[in-house]
């Protein structure tokens, strides 16, 4: 079997869309139109059968497997020298879904980098470099608050005993809950840095498709800020107490998700609010609430206009809080700053979409990646592919066929860049 040129070699997308759907089959769900998704929080029983299911896909594919203490785990393919303990070009995303995910948010990054490694493997390319492909623990945030949990202890952004005392929305802990899962890692944390990091992830908004291109290279990703508002007024009758005389913690919480929504169109740009949980004490149809918890998600491309946004959230809490004769504490769930992405790397990937042949543009992410953590540590792109009708984080989250084998094409080929072969074929045989 003669070996291809490196620039040659494409991935298999038949295999690649065989693992998506095999790990689509743990903890399924459909949406309100049957549409298929998933349901995985992470550190859930779900969570573990999806890790167990593409931990044992590295193994298959002779992976050198790692599980860290907070529970990442990455697979090294060795390079030339056969050596382990060179800095290695990785991939990698996460395999944690939202409570009503879709089958390709953190899923195809992952299964694209298992796809590159078998691409290279039944070609017998040997790269100078390490290869590694990974997936971070809780991600997404949804259970367990910061989002990109694990990626950012295994860069060094949190130390690991403060994410294993984290408590999540249920009151379980990260740290017992990745001991029951059994993936409570012996390597240490931080992990070791990459030379590079690249990320494939469905774009997860209406850009890409309405420009008409198959390709995306991320400029960064935008800032990010968590915060949950604990409202306490007086639970009352709901038919006896005159408005005058109500400290109505329902109305507070429902009356700020009002303000951050006018704050944002106010604000305009890329500023974006959510109001994503709005939780009522006793949530009785005749008792005033006593109490209400209300998280506030809060993103800009800008870091001052994100800073301006908290503060004028704050101080309509506190005047709200003061007309109603109610108390409003916050606490702050997760901030990150904006992140920029290496020029020289962006560059690469739209470079390879275009030698492709793919349309291909810049733009920042919406949504946070484990990417923009491993910015902190190395060089880092990433590659988004269109979403159709710009859905995610719902079970009809969808990407053509042909965009997510275009998209883990470009991933081959800017890792084997990045990796490095001996120039025209892929190298003698492993
Ligand atoms: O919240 C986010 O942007 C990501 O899905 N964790
Ligand atoms: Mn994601
Ligand atoms: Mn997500």
């Amino acid at each position: 079997m003669s070996v291809p040129d490196r620039g040659d070699l494409r991935v298999d997308g038949s295999r690649l869309h065989a693992r998506i759907a095999a790990l689509h089959e743990i903890a399924p769900i459909s949406g309100p139109g049957g549409e298929p998704g998933n349901a995985r929080l992470a550190l859930t029983d779900a969570d573990r059968e999806g890790r167990d299911l593409v931990r044992a896909w590295m193994a298959e594919l002779g992976l050198h497997v790692h599980v860290d203490g907070i529970g990442n785990v990455w697979g090294v393919r060795p390079g030339r020298s056969g050596r382990l303990d060179e800095p290695a070009v990785m991939t990698g995303s996460h395999i944690d879904t939202v409570g009503t995910g879709g089958r390709f948010d953190g899923n195809l990054g992952v299964l694209a980098g298992l796809e590159v490694v078998e691409t290279l493997e039944r070609h017998g390319v040997v790269t100078e470099r390490p290869i590694a492909v990974a997936f971070f623990t809780n991600e997404e945030g949804a259970r367990f608050a910061p989002d990109m949990m694990g990626s950012l202890v295994f860069v060094g952004g949190l130390a690991l005993e403060e994410a294993l005392d984290t408590t999540g929305i249920d009151g379980a802990r990260v740290g017992a809950e990745l001991a029951r899962i059994g993936y409570a890692g012996a390597t240490p944390c931080p992990g070791p840095s990459p030379c590079a990091f690249v990320e494939l992830h469905v774009e997860q908004g209406p850009v890409l498709e309405a420009e008409g291109c198959t390709i995306g290279s991320v400029t960064g990703v935008q800032g990010i800020s968590w915060q949950e508002l604990t409202i306490v007024g007086q639970s009352n009758h709901a038919g006896t107490t005159p408005m005058r005389l109500r400290h109505d913690s329902g109305y507070v919480a429902a009356e700020l998700a009002v303000f951050a929504r006018r704050l944002a169109l106010e604000l305009g740009g890329s500023q974006v609010a959510t109001v994503g949980t709005i939780e009522l004490h006793p949530n009785l149809v005749n008792v005033v609430a006593a109490s209400a918890r209300v998280t506030i998600d809060l993103r800009n491309t800008d870091d001052g206009v994100l800073r301006t946004a908290e503060e004028r959230l704050a101080e309509h809490a506190r005047d709200l809080a003061a007309a109603e004769g109610v108390t409003i504490t916050a606490r702050r769930l997760a901030r990150f700053e904006p992140v920029a992405f290496d020029p020289a790397m962006i560059a690469l990937v739209e470079r390879t979409a275009e030698r492709l042949g793919h349309p291909v543009m810049r733009l920042p992410s919406g949504a946070g990646h484990d990417a923009q953590m491993l910015a902190r540590v190395c060089p880092t792109a990433m590659i988004f592919t269109p979403s159709v009708g710009g859905i995610s984080h719902n079970p009809a989250e969808l990407t053509a066929p042909a965009d997510l084998e275009a998209g883990a094409d470009v991933l081959l080929q800017v890792l084997l860049e990045l990796a490095g072969t001996d120039g025209g074929g892929g190298g003698e045989r492993r």
